[in-house]
């Protein structure tokens, strides 16, 4: 038979247990060890029968007590559990991986330049900017470009209504510069050209060119091979080698196409360099009389040389492009590879 000790001993074992209860799983346990079909409380109830009547209504109300007690305590503390699990689960979840930020960065056409400026200025060399419209006298005439030159016609250069143009090369900035400062002068000039051309994979309308000019009263042509050969080197390597062909530019004279031996087959001959084993690379040669005489320097006393590259096609070979179309579609897949 039960007895008031028995029902304040489950009573007081209860308070124990759910003084201890931490988690949904420990307090399941508590309600079947004490609701639970054969839960102590459960079994108190059942064994009421036997109490004498009596005693019955006290012990009931004694066993009833003790089980809404029980069933509230334990539904407000699986209450509260389950906000606080509730509440962590909205926290981020701190073992997911995380989100890569887009991190932009600079157009390959960029970074080329880049380079090669450093490497110029490493020499001493100043950067400056040009204009991209032009007048004829300084992108043909002032650079002993005559009149009847293809490159004139306006079929062969950007003209505007207004009879100025789009400039086909960056030695429009020689004038410029020799025009505002005296010599010692010594520059690089990087920017866009425009020329009509069909786009197609070696070809586009616009590019850009690196131009360069050295003009003092002590300057040489072997300067002139040792800058350029210095400059490829340090961009394609030191084992570089460098060759001078004679070439015909108005600008300059004497003028050069300069060559360097192919990376790809160290001069053996491949498809890069069409089985010639060199690449050409460079426009050269030593300021023209002329061009000294256009902007009022006098060529008995100052001389120099000056130069051209293209970009695109630097950053072709650097990089192994094989058109220069992908330079200008703005293809993120292609631009994140740099
Ligand atoms: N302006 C020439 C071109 O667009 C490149 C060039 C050649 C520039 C020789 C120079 C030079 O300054 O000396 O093809």
């Amino acid at each position: 038979m039960i007895t008031i000790e028995h029902i304040d001993s489950i009573d007081k074992e209860f308070e124990d247990r759910i003084s201890q209860t931490r988690d949904s799983v420990q307090i399941e346990n508590l309600r079947v060890e004490f609701l639970g079909k054969k839960g102590k409380v459960t079994l108190l109830l059942r064994e009421l029968g036997a109490i004498p009547s009596g005693e019955r209504a006290e012990f009931g109300k004694r066993i009833n007590d003790l089980k809404v007690r029980v069933e509230s305590q334990i539904l407000e503390l699986s209450g509260k559990l389950k906000q606080a699990t509730g509440a962590k689960k909205s926290d981020a979840d701190w073992t997911l991986p995380g989100i890569k930020p887009v991190v932009g960065r600079s157009h390959p056409l960029t970074q080329t330049i880049r380079k090669i400026l450093s490497i110029f200025t490493q020499m001493g060399f100043e950067a400056v900017d040009g204009r991209e419209i032009e007048t004829e006298f300084y992108n043909f005439t002032a650079l002993n470009i005559p009149l009847n030159h293809p490159s004139r016609d306006a079929f062969d250069t950007f003209y505007t209504r207004h009879g100025n143009l789009l400039r086909s090369q960056t030695s429009t900035v020689q004038i410029r510069m020799m025009e505002k400062h005296k010599p010692p002068l010594k520059i690089v000039a990087p920017g866009k050209v425009y020329r009509p051309d069909t786009v197609d994979a070696s070809h586009s309308f616009m590019f850009h060119q690196i131009e360069g000019l050295v003009v003092d009263d002590r300057t040489t042509f072997s300067d002139l091979k040792g800058t350029l050969s210095f400059f490829l080197r340090e961009l394609f390597g030191s084992g570089t080698k460098v060759r001078f062909r004679p070439h015909f530019f108005p600008f300059t004279e004497p003028s050069v196409e300069v060559d360097m031996s192919c990376f790809m087959c160290q001069g053996k001959g491949c498809h890069v360099c069409s089985r010639t084993g060199w690449i050409e690379v460079l426009g050269a040669g030593s300021v023209h009389p002329h061009v000294l005489e256009a902007v009022g320097i006098n060529p008995k006393k100052y001389q120099g040389f000056a130069f051209g590259l293209g970009v695109e096609r630097m950053t072709m070979l650097r990089y192994g492009i094989h058109d220069i179309r992908l330079f200008f579609e703005n293809d993120i897949r292609f631009l994140h590879q740099f």
